[in-house]
């Protein structure tokens, strides 16, 4: 099957070998070489397809994600481009490892811009809990021997990857191992957006997903102990089967009340709280803390290899499922023009409820990623 790209083509499924769309007219392979097989997602920027690379042979798989630029103001077209160029970039500097899709092309064609990524054949942990149930302590600890490590590399890259949840870290079906993805909304401490003159008018944003994103996140302070804390609310997910927005918090705290829900052992458990701190303060402040209360230090490598994985296969209804991603907008000091623009965008992009917030009352009810912005007035 072919699939046509276009947003608005009312019959986008395409036999095989068809050049163009039969409903719009649409080409079927983009560059010359990519050929859309079936959507994968939809997120609020854009589209992710499943592909075939037809100028390799065997024609390899891979994932295109698409990000529709024309429906929406200039402004807010050049905040999804930034987005975008994010994950282009940081693809291309640390996509070379085994646990990080590679990056295989970038490039734009009829005003929209494609991304090119490797395909990881799996399913993610989102939909493994679903499928097969829920973790227990030495899933969660194996996880954290694998993820933690991983962690630690994007961090020594001086980046804060800002969206880990189950939804972005994929098993691959081929040896099992997690591949952490959607490097979209990446902080990259180096050189911050806020640092170029032509974003003086944008000064942060960041995007994650309320109830993973720690609260400094929700203010456009994302940190490294940021990552730390989402890890921990995947742990407890991977626990319960609950999403953040399904659990209670304590009032008066904000601490996720989770201990009652799981049976850990002291040692997961503590650890787990420390993960979960409100507080930056008393949170881990590196990955290397973590290994290190988890005694994972000195042999992570040895207990990802000595506990058998099995090999896991992802159905098309599975794959499918994952659509629909609706984004909460939200700004700390928006100008007018600003929530015109959100106002459209909201409208233009998703056809779907996007809420305009302050992040000083955001509530934590919802895994859906979201859109975080800040404007300073001039
Ligand atoms: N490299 C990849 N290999 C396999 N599946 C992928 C890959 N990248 C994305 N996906 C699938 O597409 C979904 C959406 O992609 P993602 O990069 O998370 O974009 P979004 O910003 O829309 O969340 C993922 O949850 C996953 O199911
Ligand atoms: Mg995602
Ligand atoms: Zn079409």
């Amino acid at each position: 099957m072919s699939y046509c790209v276009n947003s608005t083509c009312r019959n986008p499924e395409n036999s095989a070998y068809s050049q163009r769309c039969h409903s719009c007219g649409s080409q079927l392979v983009l560059r010359d070489r990519y050929r859309v097989i079936k959507p994968l997602a939809q997120g609020g920027f854009g589209t992710t397809f499943l592909a075939q690379d037809e100028a390799l042979p065997g024609q390899p798989s891979c994932v295109i994600k698409q990000l529709r630029s024309s429906e929406v103001t200039p402004m807010l077209v050049q905040m999804a481009r930034s987005l975008f160029e994010t994950e282009a970039v940081t693809l291309g500097k640390i996509g070379n490892h085994p646990q990080i899709p590679r990056l295989l092309d970038y490039f734009e064609e009829h005003e929209q811009f494609y991304l090119v990524q490797e395909y990881i054949h799996g399913m993610t942990l989102q939909q493994e809990v679903k499928q097969n149930g829920v973790f227990g302590e030495v899933g969660v600890k194996q996880f954290l021997s694998e993820i933690l490590p991983l962690l630690q590399y994007i961090h020594e890259c001086k980046m804060i990857h800002c969206d880990i949840k189950p939804a972005n870290i994929v098993r691959r079906a081929q040896d099992g191992k997690l591949v952490l993805i959607d490097f979209g909304a990446v902080k990259n401490q180096v050189s911050q957006l806020a640092n170029q003159p032509e974003q003086r008018a944008l000064t942060a944003y960041a995007i994650g997903t309320p109830g993973f994103a720690p609260v400094e996140q929700m203010v456009l302070r994302p940190v490294f102990a940021s990552d730390i804390y989402a890890v921990g609310v995947t742990c407890i997910y991977l626990l319960t089967g609950k999403f953040p927005k399904d659990l209670d918090y304590n009032p008066r705290t904000g601490e996720m009340l989770w201990k009652q829900l799981v049976q850990t052992s002291d040692q997961l458990s503590v650890v787990l709280r420390k993960m979960l701190e409100v507080s930056v303060h008393n949170r881990y402040q590196s990955v290397e803390q973590v290994l290190k209360a988890l005694d994972l230090e000195f042999y992570v490598d040895t207990f990802t290899q000595d506990t058998p994985v099995e090999s896991f296969t992802v159905s098309k209804e599975q794959m499918s499922a994952y659509s629909q991603e609706s984004r909460i907008l939200c700004g700390n000091s928006c100008t007018d023009l600003f929530k015109q623009s959100v106002a459209q965008m909201a409208t233009a992009i998703q056809a779907k409820s996007i809420k305009m917030v302050d992040t000083s009352c955001i509530k934590l009810t919802s895994n859906e990623p979201i859109f975080t912005a800040a404007i300073v007035d001039e």
